[in-house]
């Protein structure tokens, strides 16, 4: 087999056989097929596409580019995990998982870092001073099975060909394609175990997906794909044109996880934890339908369990639960600015600007290598579409450096941050979307 006729039927709009793509991507695993062949290969998936069927055979082939993650577990239906493509305050996975466990399902939750404006929930676990999210691979399914949860970093053997492949798509203008982006993240998912996911598709200025026909097509994508797999999917369509609760930051998200599980909780953060969980639930046959399972997730909050096993995490994964607890609504970094409305209107925040001001604070990262602030980030008093008065406080922002905040202060008035408007904003609703098996 000829990797130039691989690429060229797929740039002559044909379909690629299963021996074809297992041919390309074994070849891109071992690094026996050059970069510039599998580059212009990309190139032609991004302008040709791929049908539901080459993309499952992608992600299978994917997938068996390295180990994959075995649980040998009787109740294999009860390994249920979530994904979120990312945006500005998306700290769900860190209580979904406690409460998912208490509830009974085992999360095998393996998450991501912070790239561009998107934040990454290690990050957010690594801001607990000791909180590891190295486990290997005996101590991540032992801990899964015993307390229902573990969070953990991408192992080197996981999906080795999602590595080489997304930093060949980052060089080559390629990441926005919908059927190497289901790939890329079906086959993580599926690796780490995982029988059942719940995708939450984020759409909006905060978002990969800006437009809801965007994520409408990577969410319908991922549930036919997953389905062609044998994997049941629940994708929730959900708003990002506003950061989602009242903290955005590293531990100022394990805050707000906190708040969540010990009871006031802002009620998007809120809505969307137990919506997620209660589809977890209904895929792992646990409850009949949606508002069973929300009751079944608000009980795990109510009767301290959910809690109790956010702290045994984070004291299995070295962290000490006394000094995290004591740090709560302390820890901020050392520079400090509230900034307040110029006029009274209806007030609109956009998580864009907000995402890549955080960039220059220090809370997410532009390059893979840079370091991120566990403590930088903001607090907003209101949320978008609130009536403020002029001079009404909006939102505190917290800087490592004094450079660092004057920064983000000149960028989020340059692209306006926040505006006021005289007449009440158009809100999308939170869940724009549910499409499930
Ligand atoms: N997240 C992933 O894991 N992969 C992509 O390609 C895009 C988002």
């Amino acid at each position: 087999m000829r990797s130039a006729d691989i690429i060229a039927k797929k740039r002559d709009g044909l379909s690629n056989s299963k021996e074809e793509i297992e041919f390309l991507i074994q070849g891109c695993a071992k690094q026996t097929i050059p970069d510039y062949q599998v580059s212009a290969w990309l190139m032609a998936v991004y302008l040709r596409g791929m049908s539901m069927e080459e993309t499952a055979i992608l992600t299978q082939a994917m997938i068996h580019s390295g180990s994959v993650i075995n649980f040998d577990a009787p109740s294999s239906h009860l390994l249920v995990d979530k994904h979120s493509t990312g945006g500005i305050g998306d700290k769900i996975s860190l209580s979904l998982a406690p409460i998912a466990a208490a509830m009974g399902l085992h999360v095998p939750m393996i998450s991501g870092r912070a790239l561009g404006i998107t934040g990454g929930t290690l990050d957010k676990l690594e801001s607990m001073p000791g909180y590891s999210v190295h486990l290997s691979e005996e101590e991540f399914k032992k801990t899964v099975m015993r307390d229902g949860y573990a969070m953990c970093a991408q192992t080197e053997n996981l999906v080795p060909a999602d590595r080489i492949l997304y930093s060949l798509r980052d060089v080559t203008a390629t990441v926005e394609s919908i059927p190497l982006i289901t790939a890329s993240i079906l086959s993580k998912k599926i690796a780490e175990g995982a029988r059942a996911l719940v995708l939450d598709v984020k759409c909006g200025s905060g978002a990969f997906m800006k437009t809801f026909q965007q994520a409408q097509a990577l969410g319908e994508s991922l549930s036919k794909t997953a389905s062609l797999m044998g994997i049941k999917t629940s994708v929730l369509i959900t708003d990002m044109n506003e950061p989602l609760g009242m903290k955005v930051g590293n531990f100022l998200e394990i805050e707000e996880t906190v708040d969540l599980l010990t009871g006031p909780a802002p009620e998007d953060v809120r809505t969307l934890v137990l919506t997620q969980a209660a589809y977890m639930a209904k895929m792992a046959g646990l409850v009949p339908d949606i508002d069973s399972g929300k009751d079944l997730a608000r009980e795990q909050i109510s009767n301290g369990k959910a809690l109790e096993l956010w702290w045994k995490n984070v004291k299995n994964q070295g962290a000490d639960p006394a000094k995290v607890d004591a740090m709560l609504r302390k820890e901020r970094a050392p520079y400090s600015a509230v900034i307040h409305s110029k006029i009274s209107g209806y007030l609109q925040i956009c998580a864009q600007v907000i995402g890549q001001a955080g960039v220059l604070l220090g809370v997410g990262r532009n390059q893979k290598t840079d370091a991120v602030s566990p403590t930088a980030g903001f607090i907003f008093a209101c949320k978008s579409g609130t009536h403020v008065l002029q001079g009404r406080a909006l939102c505190t922002v917290y800087a490592p450096t004094k450079q660092q905040l004057e920064q983000a202060l000149q960028f989020i008035k340059d692209h306006q941050g926040f505006t006021t408007h005289n007449e009440p904003i158009k809100k999308s609703p939170l869940i724009l979307q549910e499409i499930s098996d």
